[in-house]
């Protein structure tokens, strides 16, 4: 029998609890967490995620303020609107949703996020903290994949775990959590990118297989050993004849690849809502840090 991971029901039991610690920590009247967006340009998808965390920050009582500027934005006036956000005290996260538009350095911009708001955990200090096992934003979507592996009791310990995958959103610090000495971590990892050679070879080898390199149906049936847990990061929309025009589409061969594994994430439904819970969890830990709670 094959475990579903099913991110989505997770994900809406995780924010109900968000929802009533909100509830508790604003009961005295002070004001609840606050994120801050900024979406630059007309990219859809990006528009439907930064839709996706305004709506669940009103769900669980939060604050939101989304700043949507014109594709034509200046570097400039960006890092301008950034530095306010980051003086607001009113304020307990920010991201900066990306890609950006070709004409901006999308390093600097990530930069200059103040990593005490930094909730996608992008900044050089988040990563460097994560990197050293200490304290710090674990950025949205292996923070995502860490909480399902752990909600749903999965076994790493010495496990082989091949990331697919070596992205700074999700690849590498996914390798990096896998490898921790902590629950879930102590994992045996293998990281694998474009320019390894016979990746069959590694994956074959795999009890956890995590796949984030973008590619729709790129991890077949004969890819995977038997029994293996399976992670699909992959959302990647494909056109469709449906109303959307689309459809969204993993790196996994879900109908074949479910059969052989023990567990497995679907898409949509699985790692795509624990990533926008981890968003949600790191607001409010920002927001209780700044309270000494
Ligand atoms: N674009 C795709 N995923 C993400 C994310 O987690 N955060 C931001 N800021 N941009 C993204």
């Amino acid at each position: 029998m094959t475990t579903i991971l099913n991110g989505k029901e997770l994900a809406k039991k995780l924010r109900v609890k968000v929802k009533a610690e909100v509830e508790a920590l604003t009961s005295n009247g002070e004001r609840p967490p606050h994120l801050a967006a900024i979406l630059v340009g007309e990219d859809g998808a990006s528009k439907t995620y930064v839709n996706s965390k305004e709506r669940d920050c009103e769900f669980v009582g939060f604050n939101s303020t989304v700043h949507r500027l014109p594709a034509d934005t200046s570097e400039q006036d960006l890092l301008d609107l950034i530095q306010s956000i980051n003086t607001n005290d009113d304020i307990d996260g920010l991201i900066v949703q990306l890609p950006l538009p070709k004409h901006m350095d999308s390093e600097k911009i990530t930069e200059a996020i103040n990593p005490e708001i930094d909730v996608d955990g992008f900044h050089t200090i988040s990563v460097g903290k994560l990197t050293k096992g200490e304290d710090t934003f674990i950025s949205a979507t292996p923070f995502g994949i860490i909480m399902t592996l752990e909600d749903y009791g999965i076994d790493t310990v010495g496990k082989h775990c091949v990331v697919i995958g070596r992205s700074n959103i999700v690849g590498r610090p996914m390798s990096i959590l896998m490898s921790r000495n902590g629950y879930p971590g102590n994992a045996t990892v293998t990281i694998c990118h474009s320019r390894t050679q016979n990746l069959k070879g590694f994956t074959l080898q795999a009890d956890i297989v995590i796949a984030a390199l973008g590619i729709p149906d790129f991890l077949k049936a004969d890819m995977v050993k038997e029994g293996a847990v399976v992670i699909d990061v992959g959302i990647t929309r494909v056109d469709a004849d449906n109303p959307k025009g689309y459809i969204l589409k993993g790196d996994v061969d879900y109908e074949a690849v479910k059969d052989k594994a023990s567990a497995i994430t679907p898409v949509p439904g699985g790692v795509g809502p624990m990533t926008r819970y981890g968003l949600l969890f790191n607001t409010l830990k920002s927001y209780k840090m700044k309270r000494g709670k």
